[in-house]
């Protein structure tokens, strides 16, 4: 177990969320998200003071960045570190603007824009790549602070640029953001990575060279596996807010005192358990019976709705159109990275009525969900009522809004206005945010916890989309079939390609591309084959039949031939 990094660890808490009801789902995933803050074990989280100490560190190299002419601070990540690092970017480069100063905050995420609010998850094996947009991008500049986040200290993409970094160290200052001890960063090779380098080699590197800065909070494990999207994007999105919030604005604060106003914030959420629990149980019975959940909102509001929506395709190997969230203004375009537009695929609705919405919402299967986050215009009476004579369901999640909407009593209110102080405008969109991300990765865990793709707490239904995903597919089939690496891994080969042959001449790459055709379950067929002994064919056969993934656990499933 000592060997297992912290971010890949199950966490003790949620042992046992798979069976619980949706009360239960949601306050042991808020017990989960407090570990941040206040610790996991013998470590303090967020507020250990080697690590509040560092965070001022981080303060005084972005102030001096932002005074430093022919300068800029690039945030790098893949997944939702990615997007977490475009977020901050914008949100801080309008600030900025605000204040008469130049824009110096840039961001890159594997696989580009695209990535944002889709699923493009195999580029994170890619060091070259990595280090290649991280040279255009900073080609001109004479200084660069840059800002690599991996959660597992894992991601390749992010490992060669931190190396490029350290390679040049006259211009660029590198900084890491991750949430593992430095003895437990990824020592697995990955094709592309030259002299067998791994992000161990880096983070090692990282640690001992003087003016590179590691921050490394241990937060403990996510509440479902290895869903770093939760705990990790959330302590990430803190970090980064804490840390350009207090660059911007002269005061004296330290990174504590903000740091334990998102802890308060995040731990008022509990008053609101009840409501987000009754939407947890609506999506859970929406997605059991194939219907879908859908996320209304502007600006930056709307974006962490399709973020959410798009993190469901690889942890949960759920359909696009599961979940999907759509976005109400074109603030999206307006902060983008130069890209060929056609390679950017955003659904929003930017000027579309209510009518419109409606329109694009009426092909939607009975009782889906609706979920209209803040202020977003389209949440109108008339389109509301048209929503529910079709039978779905209506949430208002509302967060900053003083506006008041004339709902009816069957429209679901989740107030997490309550959970905002009144302080500065610019910290209480930032603890709107995290509240609402937070809402939202409750809801999506929640309901897919209730169709059944989780056991105990591991997600028995990843997607093998990366070198990573990979590994980790072939330890769940290790751990809950008992079985040996080498049948587990034959068993996932197997399931891959969908044969009963023995595979031997294709390499970890190929099969991650393999994966790209087949969109079965190819993780829960493995364990099957693996926990009942039985060929690809007769797996198969049994999942068709009973599709529920976590009944292979349990055993259901297996009697059910
Ligand atoms: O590979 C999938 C994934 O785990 C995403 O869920 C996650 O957001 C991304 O990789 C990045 O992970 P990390 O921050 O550990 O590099």
């Amino acid at each position: 177990m000592d060997s297992i990094p912290y971010t890949e660890r199950r966490n003790a808490i949620t042992m046992n969320i798979d069976t619980d009801t949706p009360e239960g789902i949601v306050d042991l995933i808020h017990e989960c998200n407090m570990e941040v803050f206040n610790g996991y074990e013998n470590h303090k989280g967020l507020s250990d003071d080697t690590i509040l100490n560092k965070l001022d560190q981080f303060v005084s190299l972005v102030r001096t960045n932002l005074q430093t002419e022919n300068s800029i601070i690039v945030l790098s990540g893949c997944g939702t570190s990615g997007r977490i690092g475009f977020l901050a970017a914008t949100f801080f480069n309008e600030l900025c603007l605000q204040q008469n100063l130049p824009p110096k905050y840039r961001y890159i995420i594997a696989g580009g824009n695209s990535a944002l609010v889709t699923s493009i998850e195999a580029c994170e094996d890619d060091p070259v790549i990595g280090t290649k947009e991280l040279q255009c991008i900073t080609d001109t500049y004479e200084h660069v602070l840059f800002v690599g986040i991996t959660c597992g200290l894992s991601a390749p993409f992010v490992g060669g640029q931190l190396e490029y970094c350290l390679n040049n160290p006259q211009k660029f200052t590198p900084v890491l953001i991750g949430f593992n001890p430095i003895s437990m960063a990824r020592r697995t090779h990955v094709s592309k990575w030259i002299n067998d380098t791994t992000f161990y080699d880096i983070a090692l590197r990282m640690e001992t060279t003087a003016g590179a800065l590691v921050i490394n909070p241990i937060i403990g494990p996510e509440p479902i596996s290895g869903s770093s999207r939760m705990k990790g994007g959330s302590a990430t999105k803190v970090i980064l807010d804490t840390v350009f919030y207090l660059a911007s604005c002269n005061n004296i604060m330290k990174a504590s005192e903000v740091i334990e106003m998102y802890r308060t914030a995040v731990g008022t959420m509990e008053i609101e358990g009840q409501d987000i629990a009754t939407v947890v149980e609506q999506a859970g019975e929406c997605l059991l019976n194939n219907a879908s959940i859908r996320y209304v909102g502007s600006s930056t509001f709307g974006i962490w709705g399709m973020i959410d929506a798009s993190e469901c395709v690889p942890t949960y190997n759920s359909s696009y159109n599961d979940i999907r969230g759509f976005m109400a203004n074109d603030y999206f375009r307006k902060n983008l990275n130069p890209e060929p537009p056609l390679s950017f695929v955003s659904p929003a609705l930017h000027e579309a009525t209510p009518d419109d919405l409606s329109k694009t919402f009426e092909n939607l299967p009975p009782s889906s969900i609706v979920v209209f986050i803040d202020k977003d215009y389209h949440l109108q009476k008339s389109l509301v009522e048209k929503l529910q004579e079709k039978g779905h369901h209506i949430v208002w999640i509302k967060i900053l809004s003083t506006e008041s909407f004339d709902l009816n009593s069957n429209v679901k209110i989740i107030d997490l206005s309550k959970c905002i102080p009144s302080t500065d405008v610019t910290m209480q969109y930032s603890l709107a945010e995290i509240i609402l991300k937070l809402c939202l990765n409750t809801i999506s865990t929640g309901a897919h916890v209730m169709k059944g793709k989780v056991f105990q707490n591991i997600m028995i239904d990843v997607r093998v989309s990366n070198v990573k995903l990979f590994y980790r597919a072939i330890d769940i089939i290790k751990s809950l079939a008992g079985v040996d690496y080498q049948t587990a891994e034959r068993c996932l080969i197997q399931s891959i390609y969908q044969t009963n042959d023995t595979i031997n001449d294709k390499t970890i790459d190929q099969h991650i591309m393999a994966v790209a055709n087949n969109h079965d379950h190819v993780v829960p067929i493995a364990l099957l084959m693996s926990l009942s002994n039985c060929s690809y064919t007769e797996a198969k056969l049994k999942m068709d039949k009973c599709p529920i993934i976590r009944d292979i656990c349990t055993g259901t499933n297996q009697s059910s031939t």
